[in-house]
């Protein structure tokens, strides 16, 4: 039997591996010494440990050591990139190019920008309806780049509906015009194999605890090769990362972050058809149960849409009411990153979803530790919450 209750909200966090935390726990006890302390035997241990980390998750996302700053996360990846670019190319232009659905990571330092003078044209997606439901077309962006534009940031994956944005045009595009190109990666790290140099990315934000590795600890990929990108700091201190970013290296976290990926890595071949086969059998599942289910985002078939997502609205039944009456299985109702901000998702309605069906709509994460029995167990206790709240609602 499945332990209750059941984790399917994978895009809002990930259980630490139990690898992951084996990898990191010297890292507390034994060699916890600062990577900055130099002339002493922690400290040297500590920093070879940080080294040979970047090298790692370097290798993994097609990147040089040198091109990997850590901070706590993708949030401040994000404001680190935005606002180093930004400011950085204030004399070339004040134009930023972005999509509505972005994580509130990216459209809120946009936004605080476009207070400050700035003007950020947010593109609109495909609509619901359209196979590729939530995905950018790539000449969207070529038209709306200006002579003036500072900087395009369009994410690799939606945490909400998992729909992929071609990312190789769009960096094909950006590269012609000169634009600097950033992707928040933050939902694609660990779940695809992914070369940012050969994607001709610029800068990508990503975060550990997304693939299984610790919270509180993301890097930023900065471009070095070919184009160099310049950031101004947004933390100033004790010079760490190359004076980018100040402030003392979460050294076990950046060990349980190369752990993870490599781990992801190494079985990201067999994950993904897996999670893929899990997620249809969930949709077929609740579709075959109750009327009125009806999918959000983009079709499941490859390369369209992250392999572990789903999210569905139910016609007639309210998603926070449904979540409070399936308590044994975590899933979202919009997103938990916006989780203290209660209104309908920013994306459902971004792909022109009503709001009855915003509200309306779950969003379930898969990932590594799901198995078909998981599915079982939320397809009957889903299935039979949304007949009750169907019930209740209905005039007698
Ligand atoms: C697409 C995306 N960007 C950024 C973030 C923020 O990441 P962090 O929690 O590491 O700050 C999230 C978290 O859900 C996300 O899904």
């Amino acid at each position: 039997m499945t332990a209750r209750p059941i984790y399917l909200d994978n895009h809002a966090t990930t259980r630490v591996d139990p690898r992951v935390l084996a990898a990191m726990t010297p890292y507390f006890l034994e060699e916890y010494g600062n990577a900055g302390s130099v002339g002493h035997l922690f400290g040297e241990a500590a920093r070879d440990a940080v080294e040979q980390a970047r090298r790692s998750i370097a290798a993994s996302v097609g990147a040089e050591a040198n091109e990997i700053v850590f901070t706590s996360g993708a949030t401040e990846s994000n404001n680190l990139a935005i606002r180093g670019v930004l400011q950085q190319r204030r004399r070339r232009g004040d134009h930023v190019v972005s999509v509505t659905t972005e994580h509130k990571a990216v459209l809120d330092p946009l936004a605080k920008w476009a207070r400050s003078g700035f003007e950020v044209t947010l593109l609109s997606p495909q609509q619901q309806g359209a196979d590729h439901a939530g995905q950018l077309d790539p000449q969207q962006v070529a038209d709306a780049i200006r002579d003036d534009t500072a900087l395009v940031t369009i994410m690799a994956a939606n945490n909400e509906i998992g729909v992929l944005h071609p990312l190789a045009e769009i960096s094909r595009i950006c590269r012609e015009r000169g634009v600097p190109f950033h992707c928040d990666a933050t939902q694609a790290v660990g779940k695809m194999e992914l070369d940012f140099d050969a994607l001709g990315v610029d800068l990508a934000s990503f975060t550990a605890h997304k693939f299984y590795g610790p919270k509180g600890c993301g890097a930023l990929y900065v471009r070095r090769r070919g184009k160099r990108i310049r950031l101004e700091p947004q933390i100033d201190g004790g010079g760490q990362e190359r004076g980018v970013r100040s402030g003392t290296l979460n050294v076990p976290g950046i060990i349980g972050m190369a752990s993870a990926l490599q781990l992801c890595l190494a079985e990201v071949t067999t994950e993904i058809p897996r999670q893929a086969a899990l997620r249809d059998q969930l949709l077929l599942g609740l579709q075959t149960a109750i009327d009125g289910v009806t999918l959000n985002g983009p079709l499941c078939t490859p390369p369209l849409r992250l392999a572990g997502n789903l999210n569905v609205s139910f016609a007639g039944v309210d998603g926070e009411a449904l979540m409070m009456n399936v308590r044994e299985i975590a899933v979202s109702s919009g997103s938990a990153c916006t989780s203290a901000n209660p209104e309908p998702s920013h994306v459902l309605q971004a792909i022109g979803l009503s709001e009855d069906a915003t509200r309306s709509s779950l969003r379930f994460g898969l990932g590594r530790f799901n198995r078909s029995d998981d599915i079982e167990f939320a397809v009957t206790h889903v299935s039979a919450a949304v007949t009750r709240l169907r019930k209740m609602v209905k005039p007698t």
